[in-house]
């Protein structure tokens, strides 16, 4: 190969899976690192503040025009770029859409992702891969890592909100992390959907698992808790059904009390980018605007929690906070999911596919027409 010749690997889903991108033990290892290097400050996000989620495509609620697509709940693209430092060293962009009717309109997945990483110093691109299961098992591993970090030692019961891919690996990583539970609890609205849910995983992770039919069943008296609900709904999760010492891990939406806020430990995946997410929420018109979490930074602003009682998962995975988590304080766990997270993933995938020589070799150019 002449040092001109740009080359660069296509991995299809077929060959992320043979380079090991299910393993959720991994997947949750890699996490640490990436959330140690996130506590650190060792990362570069994108927008003006460096801390953007991602840009997001807001289609209008009435496009004008024929064909153009039309925003709702779960319906957008987004582009999420991002440089993680460390041993990875690689700049990386996850591109998605995703759209609620596929399952159903085109039997596809409701959101469709490729991811693409390129060296930080001269911008070649390595690697472009399929991503759907990348970004779950990411997404997954983040809320088993924060169970890691702050979940009771003793928990026995977790409750699961929606039977869906994305709880899938919540519930896997959570089980994965946890060795002292011992039962699930899973609710849908889609009960058959929960029920599917149940017989899948209780076989694949080896513990009970059973069906409810309401929500609050799957939250009374857990231990733990997750939520990853799609569509236009945002549950409530009453304080006086959380346990003492519990922990709700959400990668999805939810609405909790005042109270609960006021009193139970409050761990973001990056406060930072929680900030930045209240800015550029405030750009768009008043009837598109959506800030997550709009309650915990108007308990901040009105001084009702202090923002150093807000405490990073990066910071204490780095060392540089920390928590009791077998106390009996209720904890809080909010992932909005970040390119770091997939960057630390696809690089471990790239690297596991270079040795054992997977996927395509793409000639980009054998000499760059311009130079
Ligand atoms: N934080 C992150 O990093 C991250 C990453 C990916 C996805 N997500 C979020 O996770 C959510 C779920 O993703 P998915 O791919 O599993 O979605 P999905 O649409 O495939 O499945 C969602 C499930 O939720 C159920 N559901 C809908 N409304 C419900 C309600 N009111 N109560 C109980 N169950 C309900 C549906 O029946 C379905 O089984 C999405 O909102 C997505 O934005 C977060």
């Amino acid at each position: 190969m002449s040092s001109s010749q740009l080359v660069f690997k296509f991995l299809s889903q077929k060959d992320m899976i043979a380079a090991g991108v299910t393993d959720m033990e991994h997947c949750i290892d890699m996490m640490d690192e990436a959330f140690t290097l996130l506590g650190k400050g060792d990362y570069v996000m994108g927008g003006s503040t460096r801390n953007s989620h991602g840009q997001r495509i807001w289609f209008p609620k009435e496009p004008e025009f024929e064909g153009m697509p039309k925003g709702g709940p779960d319906q957008r693209f987004m582009s999420l770029p991002g440089y993680l430092g460390g041993r990875f060293k690689v700049c990386g962009n996850k591109w998605y859409g995703s759209n609620l009717n596929n399952p159903k309109k085109h039997g596809l997945p409701r959101s469709i992702l490729t991811m693409t990483l390129n060296d930080a110093e001269t911008a070649r691109p390595l690697a472009i891969m399929e991503a759907n299961v990348l970004s779950g098992m990411r997404t997954g591993a983040v809320i088993g890592l924060s169970a890691r970090y702050l979940a009771r030692d003793d928990s026995e019961t977790l409750g699961v909100i929606a039977a869906g891919p994305i709880s899938k690996f919540c519930t896997t990583a959570i089980v994965k992390a946890l060795p002292s539970l011992k039962n699930v609890v899973v609710f849908d609205i889609n009960a058959e959907a929960a029920k599917r849910f149940c017989e899948d995983l209780s076989v694949k992770l080896n513990i009970d698992f059973s069906p409810v039919t309401k929500f609050e069943d799957a939250v009374k008296g857990q231990d733990v808790i997750t939520s990853a609900i799609s569509g236009d709904h945002t549950p409530l999760f009453e304080d006086k059904w959380l346990k003492e010492g519990s922990l709700l891990t959400l990668p999805g939406r939810a609405n909790v009390e005042d109270n609960y806020l006021r009193n139970a430990y409050i761990v973001p995946d990056s406060w930072e980018m929680q900030k930045t997410y209240k800015i550029e929420g405030l750009m768009l018109p008043e009837d598109e605007r959506t800030i997550p979490h709009i309650q915990l930074h108007n308990l901040v602003d009105s001084g009702e929690i202090k923002e150093s009682d807000i405490q990073d998962l990066g910071k204490i995975a780095a060392g540089l906070a920390s928590l009791d988590k077998n106390s009996d304080k209720k904890k809080y766990f909010i992932s909005n999911g970040m390119i770091l997270q997939d960057i630390a993933w696809a690089m471990t995938m790239y690297e596991s596919a270079v040795e054992k020589g997977l996927g395509q070799d793409l000639v980009m150019w054998d000499k760059p027409y311009l130079v």
